[in-house]
């Protein structure tokens, strides 16, 4: 199970959190990963100046824009899921 974190502290609200985490779920959807990604809301991370944060797996904190959730998912959950699958 991979859980993704999305920061809804007030600088990554503001640079739209919100419409984050409801991209990405709609995404985890769309790939039929609802038993193995959780998508779920944090308080701040501590990285507020790279809004919107978004950590893995309690590890790696990255930045990621709205408009570039399909990216993201793409390059940073989805690859690492169909690795783990090898
Ligand atoms: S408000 Fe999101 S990292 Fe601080």
């Amino acid at each position: 199970m991979v859980i993704v974190e999305v920061c809804i502290g007030s600088d990554c609200h503001s640079k739209g959190a919100y419409e984050l985490v409801s991209s990405l779920k709609s995404l985890v959807k769309k790939h039929n990963f609802d038993d193995e990604v959780v998508i779920k809301g944090a308080f701040c991370l501590g990285h507020c100046t790279k809004a919107v944060s978004v950590r893995i797996d309690r590890d790696q904190i990255y930045s990621v824009q709205p408009e570039k959730a399909e990216e993201f998912f793409e390059e940073c959950i989805k690859k690492n899921l169909e690795l783990c699958r090898i």
